[in-house]
């Protein structure tokens, strides 16, 4: 059977590790920094699969010997957003957490694929890249997933067909510098752009970009978790299975779109040991440049976060 880890045993992360275990395609372990949380889901989640004939084995706890040998790992340790916060202001918050996870999954687990979670995504996948030193392939962060599915159930619910019709196509960051893009969503096969006017689309943007947001106004308390962890329940099956399934997922880029350096939601082919390829969409040049935009702004945050760390560093 194959492995997976999930560190993080709140909404997201146990919810994600129901979601592959009922599916039966691996062994999960729950690690969280309250072990009996863990282990509380953990036996929760097992319970429930004599009802789905699952034959995956699910463990919980806070030590990291749990995560050994895993085939993917995935972390979603950290805060969540409140009302009112940006993603940015998680950045120190959650960088902490991070790095720290990071390093005991990378120690427990070299040869995995990690999936990262935790907000602000781009910047946190990028951090998760820098302290494991592992190639960029191996390294990605949940986002574009999400956002699309977002803009597939808006956009279908507007169009009043299936939202499985609907292909979405929403690349850069996840959060202020998202970007969906109408021209290359498709709904059974016509652009999005052609089926709504100006006002309609830029409505449905504006819906996706703040789609997490709309949801942690909502609770209250906490911020949003079942779509999330489906995202993140297919991308370990595609890992898992070898797909080669197309998915939107922060990467670092080097030279892809003529970026450098950098994080961020591009289409990537997902299979076994991670991202096979960058998937290069014809752009144009107005969205090229917004692209462009996106990149530069996460650019700044990761100078930020470089700055956090050399001064824990030092
Ligand atoms: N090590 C291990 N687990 C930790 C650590 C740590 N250093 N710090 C916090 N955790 C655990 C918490 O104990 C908690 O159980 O991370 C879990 C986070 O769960 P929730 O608070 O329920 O947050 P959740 O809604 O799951 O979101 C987690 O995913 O989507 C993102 O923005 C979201 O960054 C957030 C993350």
């Amino acid at each position: 059977m194959r492995k997976v880890a999930v560190v993080g045993a709140g909404q997201v992360g146990s919810t994600t590790a129901m979601r592959v275990a009922e599916q039966g395609i691996a062994d999960v372990s729950l690690i969280d920094i309250y072990g009996d949380l863990a282990r509380g889901k953990a036996l929760d989640i097992a319970q429930s699969l004599p009802l789905t004939s699952s034959p995956s084995r699910v463990v919980g706890g806070s030590d990291y010997a749990l995560a050994e040998g895993s085939d993917v790992v995935v972390v979603t340790a950290g805060f969540p957003r409140s009302p009112g916060m940006s993603r940015s202001d998680l950045l120190e918050k959650n960088a902490a957490v991070v790095r720290e996870v990071v390093e005991k999954l990378s120690a427990a687990a070299p040869a995995a694929v990690m999936i990262m979670v935790t907000n602000p995504l781009d910047e946190m996948t990028r951090l998760a890249w820098r302290v494991t030193g592992w190639d960029r392939k191996r390294v990605m962060g949940m986002a574009g997933l999400l956002d699309g599915s977002r803009l597939a159930c808006f956009a279908a619910a507007e169009l009043g067909v299936p939202p499985g019709q609907v292909q979405p196509m929403v690349l850069g960051s996840h959060g202020d510098a998202m970007l969906p893009l109408p021209r290359l969503t498709s709904v059974a096969g016509v652009p999005l752009s052609e089926l709504l006017p100006p006002a309609g689309l830029e409505e449905l943007n504006a819906r996706t970009r703040e789609g997490g947001a709309e949801i942690v106004s909502l609770l209250k308390q906490g911020s949003a978790y079942y779509a999330p962890s489906a995202c993140v329940a297919r991308m370990v099956r595609a890992v898992l299975m070898d797909e080669g399934m197309q998915v939107v997922a922060s990467v670092r880029l080097e030279g892809e779109y003529g970026l450098e350096d950098v994080f961020l939601g591009v289409p990537v082919v997902l299979g076994w040991g991670g991202w096979k390829r960058i998937v290069e969409l014809p752009l144009l040049q107005r969205e090229r440049e917004e692209l462009e935009a996106c990149a530069a702004t996460l650019r700044e945050r990761a100078v930020e976060l470089d700055g956090w760390l050399s001064g824990i560093d030092a």
